[in-house]
């Protein structure tokens, strides 16, 4: 490769700074696609118009942002979060449009990991197109290329994750004092943290497809676990609720398991248990993935996030700390197997967010001493969803079936 290939302009770094908060918009509604993000350029590194991948079966973010710039397409830069797909899904491949479209330049921020939609830069530098690969600029040691292909793969983190390990990303979830209390000694955890915080949390559960508990925390709490609007009212599409619970103690009077959304009360029995009897927590997520499940927020409690630690099944951390102390009561974490500070989780801070009087800290979790490497995409499950999911074993609708054919952008 010649340095000049590689070469990004300061029009183009900007073009993918905005892509990447388009691809953004499509995270509540776009599951189990990528979200995707395009900007197209002009010549003279003028926008000449956007598009965002919104939901999936619908049109992707190339397509859009073609169809917006007609005529202006000719000749034009665009600028992509993800690799143009280059397999007839439910739309035609995008590596074609843009060709098709007379696009003389494509800057590709991060590849696509799913062997059934790559190759989309490859057809475009057969078809004469100049394709800049931002990994290429980055290996080079352009830090501006660095920061940009990191904040790609950050936003497209869920799908990324769950293509490349073949099982939903993971997301834990947890409200705390200070000295990182969940619940005060009498169990009383209602409610650490604020109003605010509470809404934010409905808001997160927007943006996935499956939220988890343990039966610990729904004989503790009785949380009902759907989407609520700022009236507590239902709203929107309700992620499957999942309850883990090895010898059913779920009572049958429990919120989670009314009709505001599907439940899956997981038992041993369902997917297998772990040598302590207890469910196994990666055959819990592999069947979720086999129904086209790419998220879940776990939200609780204290012994089941500690096991997915343990087990190396989280991908990232959503802690609001209340500004409040206990100095006693459940820690956030109990259990798992970290005897010395050098075989610590590890995490990197992502994000941080005041609200209202809590602090919001995003966590990317990353080399746990747990956590296996990852198998090559090619030995990947298939990501198309099988079919049927496992029944729901409560009362409530069937879970809601994942799109036939994921349609990756
Ligand atoms: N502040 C917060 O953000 C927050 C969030 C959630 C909960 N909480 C608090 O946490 C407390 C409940 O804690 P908890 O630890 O009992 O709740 P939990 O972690 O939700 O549930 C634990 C239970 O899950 C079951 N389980 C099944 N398979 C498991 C596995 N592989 N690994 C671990 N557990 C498995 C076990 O019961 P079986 O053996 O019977 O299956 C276990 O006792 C409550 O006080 C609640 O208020 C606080």
């Amino acid at each position: 490769m010649r340095v000049s290939d590689a070469l990004v302009t300061d029009a183009e770094f900007a073009a993918l700074r905005r892509a990447v908060e388009l691809a953004d918009r499509g995270a509540s509604t776009v599951l189990p696609n990528p979200v995707v993000g395009c900007v197209l350029l002009s010549g003279s590194g003028e926008v000449v118009s956007e598009g965002f991948h919104e939901r999936a079966g619908g049109p992707h973010a190339e397509v859009m942002a073609l169809a917006a710039a007609g005529e202006r397409a000719q000749g034009a830069t665009a600028v992509v979060t993800l690799e143009p797909c280059n397999h007839i899904g439910r739309t035609g491949p995008c590596a074609k449009a843009l060709i098709s479209a007379g696009v003389r330049r494509v800057v590709v921020a991060v590849r696509d990991p799913w062997p059934a939609a790559a190759g989309g830069v490859d057809r475009l530098r057969s078809a004469g197109v100049h394709v800049v690969d931002l990994v290429d600029t980055a290996e080079l040691g352009d830090a501006r290329a660095v920061a940009a292909v990191d904040a790609a793969e950050d936003v497209n983190r869920v799908w990324l994750t769950a293509t490349l390990r073949g099982r939903p990303f993971v997301t834990w979830k947890a409200g705390m004092t200070i000295d990182g209390r969940v619940a005060a000694p009498d169990g009383t955890s209602r409610w650490i943290t604020s109003q605010a915080s509470r809404a934010d949390v409905h808001l997160l559960r927007a943006r996935v497809d499956t939220i988890m508990v343990g039966v610990g925390t729904v004989i503790a709490d009785n949380p009902q676990l759907a989407v609520r609007d700022g009236d507590g009212n239902p709203t929107g599409p309700q992620p499957l609720r999942v309850v883990i619970d090895s010898h059913g103690r779920t009572p049958s009077s429990a919120r989670v398991l009314d009709d505001a959304a599907s439940t899956w009360v997981v038992s041993a029995g369902d997917v297998g248990a772990g040598a302590d009897g207890s469910v196994d927590l990666a055959a819990v997520l592999h069947r979720l993935y086999q129904q086209g499940r790419r998220h879940v927020l776990l939200e609780g409690g204290p012994r089941l996030a500690a096991a997915f630690f343990d087990a190396g099944l989280v991908d990232e951390a959503i802690v609001y700390v209340a500004p409040a102390l206990l100095g006693a009561g459940r820690s956030a974490l109990d259990g798992g197997a970290v005897p010395t500070l050098a075989e610590r989780h590890r995490a990197d801070l992502r994000d941080v967010r005041r609200i209202g009087p809590d602090v919001r800290l995003r966590y990317a979790v990353r080399a746990s001493v747990f956590e296996q490497p990852d198998p090559a995409p090619e030995q990947q499950p298939d990501p198309a969803p099988e079919q049927p999911g496992p029944a729901p074993e409560q009362p409530g609708p069937a879970p809601e079936q994942p799109d036939p054919e994921p349609d990756p952008a």
